[in-house]
């Protein structure tokens, strides 16, 4: 079925949270809803448009998957209670990093991220819940890039024609699937979501895996965590759409204590979009880059080089994997 986009300059927020709480009411009836909260603008958004709509009835739960940034679930889960919302965190790392072990190509990864979350962790928390629906963050951009098979994004079943409820047992909701990023910001902020939330940038559904190249180890997710954190803090004064630390699996020779260190690479990616359909790296100041570069090598062992991407998208994509 086609999806009729609003674009952000023609959205009333308010109306549309009122709308859609209204529809999710009436689907739902007097059943309840689950939902997963990531934290990014997409999750919250429809935390918020649910939780208007179900109040108590819709479970929310933020599945620790080991592969967030640091402090992540606590942080979310504190956000959300200033705002009346319970939300509850599941522990699933090693069931994630189990799915993860050995597969090295991006989809597959992907794949074996969709898999855990929704037929494992996700579909057992529905079974003990009761509920009949889950409620989804999925955007118009999400859809339009699977179905053009540049990227699976790991929560667009309808339209590859995958039917959810045959599928792993349950309906899938999709609030959002008309907007794009920037009326979901629109719509997160009517809610009274704080800036912390609607000004995000975005976090992909695979997280941390998604910016390490090959396999997603823990010891990788924990250099790469690592790394992101130190980005985030550097370009946190950057005005930019998304920034982020790639970690490579290909080592480089470098030089510590006098001494040659076969070492890893971070790669650097910062990017200018409006709308993530195509992208320009920022122009970021020298001394930026230089201060992040040293930061990197010098707090994450083992870390000898560190490169800036300055390719546009297309033909690169956002995140490298
Ligand atoms: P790409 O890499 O496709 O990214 O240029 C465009 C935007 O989408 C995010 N992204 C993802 N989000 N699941 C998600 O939820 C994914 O698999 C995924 N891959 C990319 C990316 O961070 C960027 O904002």
């Amino acid at each position: 079925m086609a999806i009729t986009e609003i674009k952000a300059s023609e959205l009333d927020p308010q109306d549309f949270i009122r709308t859609k709480a209204a529809e999710i009411s009436e689907t739902v009836g007097k059943g309840c809803a689950i939902n997963a909260l990531s934290g990014g603008v997409d999750s919250s958004a429809v935390t918020m448009v649910g939780h208007k709509a179900l109040g108590d009835r819709l479970k929310t739960y933020f599945i620790d998957n080991g592969i967030m940034r640091d402090g992540e679930p606590q942080r979310i889960v504190d956000i959300f209670k200033k705002q009346g919302v319970k939300v509850e965190i599941i522990d699933a790392k090693d069931k994630f990093f189990r799915a993860l072990k050995g597969i090295t190509d991006p989809e597959e990864k992907r794949e074996a991220i969709t898999q855990t979350f929704y037929k494992d962790v996700f579909g057992k928390l529905v079974k003990q819940s009761k509920a009949k629906y889950l409620l989804q963050g999925t955007i118009l951009t999400d859809v339009d890039e699977t179905v053009a098979g540049i990227k699976r994004q790991h929560n667009v079943f309808e339209q590859l024609g995958i039917d959810p409820k045959k599928t792993f047992g349950y309906h899938i909701i999709e609030p959002l699937v008309q907007l794009r990023k920037d009326g979901v910001r629109k719509v997160a902020a009517a809610a009274g979501l704080p800036e912390s939330i609607f000004n995000r940038m975005p976090f992909p559904g695979p997280a941390l895996s998604a910016r390490v190249i090959g396999e997603a180890t823990p010891e990788k997710i924990r250099i790469v965590r690592q790394a992101t954190r130190i980005t985030e803090e550097e370009l946190a004064g950057v005005k930019a759409f998304q920034y982020m630390a790639i970690l490579h699996q290909d080592r480089v020779t470098g030089m510590r204590d006098g001494k040659r260190d076969f070492g890893m690479q971070i790669e650097i990616r910062c990017w200018d979009s409006i709308d993530a359909r195509r992208a320009e790296p920022t122009k970021l100041p020298y001394d930026v880059l230089f201060g992040l570069s040293r930061r990197l090598t010098t707090e994450v062992a083992g870390v000898v080089s560190v490169t800036y991407n300055i390719t546009s998208k297309p033909p690169s994509t956002m995140e490298a994997v």
